[in-house]
């Protein structure tokens, strides 16, 4: 019970990686607020199996001035999270000269700005009541290396991975740490939509010889949480398989 008594606000947690963390977290005895623009088709199962430890926010972070209002409500609700992860993202790829302005932009309002606000309420919260915390945000190896076709996705993840570092050296004096995990190909619905020849491809790079699954960051994420991580903070650590390397 690595997080007996501590409250975890996961955004993206109806499917694939976020899911996994937010499980993981209940497993290890946190109170777990889910948020998505969908509630999980298992909703009231998953409530049930978590006891009372799971509630839900539907909610669309890309609506910016709401999401705003949203994170503050939030903190108020539930009197401050000792967690954030900053999950939730979308892609919208395409090849720079012919992205939309619409395109790059909506990919920054839900990767970026929506995380930046998520961390400035909940982190400024974790600051006041001097008890530590930790906030995790998911960039991607898109974010540190580039992917042809990815511009607005891998601007976004490059963003989080300096907003990361720069909370963590403006929060570390109150005890609160800040990382971002970096995952390479995790096999998820955002993977599964790409085509049969990129997955092969992406596959070949792979010195451990398989994608990731959610379970794979989820254990990170876990250890970043954890008071095992104390003395970590403004890192990005890399799930991916060495395909970076
Ligand atoms: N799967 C991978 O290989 C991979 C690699 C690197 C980074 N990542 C990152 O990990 C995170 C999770 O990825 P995944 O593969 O589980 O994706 P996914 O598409 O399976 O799940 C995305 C989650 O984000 C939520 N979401 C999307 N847009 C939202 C919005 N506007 N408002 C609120 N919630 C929204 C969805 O509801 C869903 O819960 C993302 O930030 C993604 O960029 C994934």
């Amino acid at each position: 019970m690595r997080l007996k008594n501590k409250r975890a606000l996961v955004t993206g947690a109806s499917r694939g990686i976020g899911r996994a963390i937010a499980e993981r977290f209940l497993e290890e005895g946190a109170a777990v607020w889910g948020l998505s623009t969908k509630e999980p088709e298992d909703l009231d199962d998953w409530k049930a199996r978590a006891g009372g430890a799971l509630r839900w926010v539907c909610a669309d972070l890309g609506a910016l001035p709401e999401t705003e209002a949203l994170a503050a409500a939030l903190v108020k609700e539930a009197g401050g999270f000792d967690i954030l992860v900053n999950n939730a993202g979308l892609t919208r790829d395409g090849l720079s000269f012919r992205m939309s302005l619409a395109d790059f932009q909506k990919v920054l309002d839900v990767n970026l700005t929506a995380a930046f606000l998520l961390a400035r309420a909940v982190g400024f919260d974790m600051a006041r009541r001097r008890q530590g915390g930790s906030i995790i945000s998911m960039a991607s190896v898109v974010g540190l290396h580039g992917n042809a076709g990815q511009a607005n996705y891998a601007a976004s993840k490059a963003a989080l991975v300096g907003l990361s570092k720069t909370l963590a050296l403006e929060c570390a004096g109150r005890g609160v740490r800040v990382n971002a995990i970096a995952p390479g190909f995790i096999d998820s619905d955002m993977t599964r939509a790409l085509s049969p020849s990129v997955t092969q491809k992406m596959l070949e790079r792979i010195p451990l010889g398989r994608f990731g699954v959610p379970g794979d960051v989820a254990a990170l994420a876990l250890f970043l949480a954890s008071d095992e991580s104390a003395y970590l903070t403004g890192q990005v650590i890399a799930v991916d398989g060495g395909m970076c390397l």
